[in-house]
């Protein structure tokens, strides 16, 4: 497999489906690889970053970086402030060691000859995939659970099963999945206005948010909820004098609380701290 020279992964399908389903790594001499190497066009490299948002601020990994290009871009021309490529086969460190040193980045760039699933890459910022859908599955939880909330993950060509993906497009033929990790708040949350008190129960399932809102006008179903990283809305439909309206949440989540505002149809906005309910 080491010379394979597959521009797209659309003649590479049936082999990458076929070692999928045989869950065996494949085995180069003495290396295992989950995945085969088969490098992103340099086109899909550019709009994977641009999907990302990639800027200066970020920490960029690409697991399974083969000759380290997405790395080397992500430092070149999106100037981030460090760039990480995780690879498991020596032959690709050295292509992308020379790669960076090409493109004169290498104080910005590192390539780490590892097995990805034994490297914590919490760190990032900026998460960039191109593997296989059963290791995009078991990156999942490790994703889900050590990712900073608003982590930017893109993936070529695979999803993430039931996860799906805050936005997807296609490019030059290949499809790429964005997701935003969300941050955790399923639970109940209160908060005080005035002499009132509210609830809000919130169910979770990675970024889509259902769930009940209680007031003193009574129970309502949550409605236009949004969860991106730990940016969360959503809105109620609370009685006012007797007439429906909707109430609305807009805040942040962090280790302390929901911290936010609340407005009743626009008006009347209040700032409110939501406590988790034990
Ligand atoms: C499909 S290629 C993607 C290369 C690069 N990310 C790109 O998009 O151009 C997958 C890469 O993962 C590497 N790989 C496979 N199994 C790995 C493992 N367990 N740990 C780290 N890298 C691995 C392969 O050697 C290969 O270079």
């Amino acid at each position: 497999m080491r010379n394979l020279t597959y521009r797209g992964l659309g003649a590479l399908l049936p082999l990458l489906l076929l070692w999928a389903a045989g869950a065996n790594a494949q085995n180069t001499g003495t290396l295992n690889l989950d995945v085969p190497y088969v490098p992103t066009p340099q086109n899909v490299v550019n709009r994977m970053l641009q999907m990302a948002e990639t800027d200066a601020n970020d920490i960029v990994y690409d697991l399974g970086s083969g000759d380290g290009r997405i790395v080397v871009t992500a430092a070149r021309d999106f100037k981030v402030k460090k760039s990480i490529g995780v690879e498991i086969d020596p032959v690709r460190i050295a292509e992308a060691n020379a790669n960076a040193k090409a493109a004169g980045v290498t104080d910005r760039v590192k390539f780490l000859q590892t097995d990805l699933f034994k490297f914590d890459f919490s760190e990032a910022s900026v998460l960039t995939l191109y593997l296989l859908p059963d290791i995009n599955m078991l990156l999942r939880p490790i994703i889900l659970d050590n990712l900073r909330p608003g982590t930017h993950v893109v993936s070529h060509s695979f999803t993430m099963g039931d996860w799906e993906a805050d936005k997807q497009e296609i490019v030059e033929g290949e499809a790429l999945y964005l997701w935003f990790v969300p941050a955790k708040i399923a639970g109940s949350w209160e908060w005080k206005i005035g002499a009132d008190n509210y609830r809000v129960d919130l169910v979770q399932k990675h970024q889509v948010i259902t769930g009940t809102l209680h007031g003193p006008g009574g129970d309502s179903a949550l409605v236009n909820t949004a969860l991106k990283g730990e940016e969360l809305k959503f809105a109620a439909s609370v009685p006012r004098r007797g007439v429906p309206i909707l109430m609305h949440f807009s805040g942040k989540a962090d280790k302390t609380g929901l911290t936010g505002t609340v407005d009743f149809a626009g008006a009347q906005q209040t700032q409110v701290t939501a406590t988790r309910k034990p």
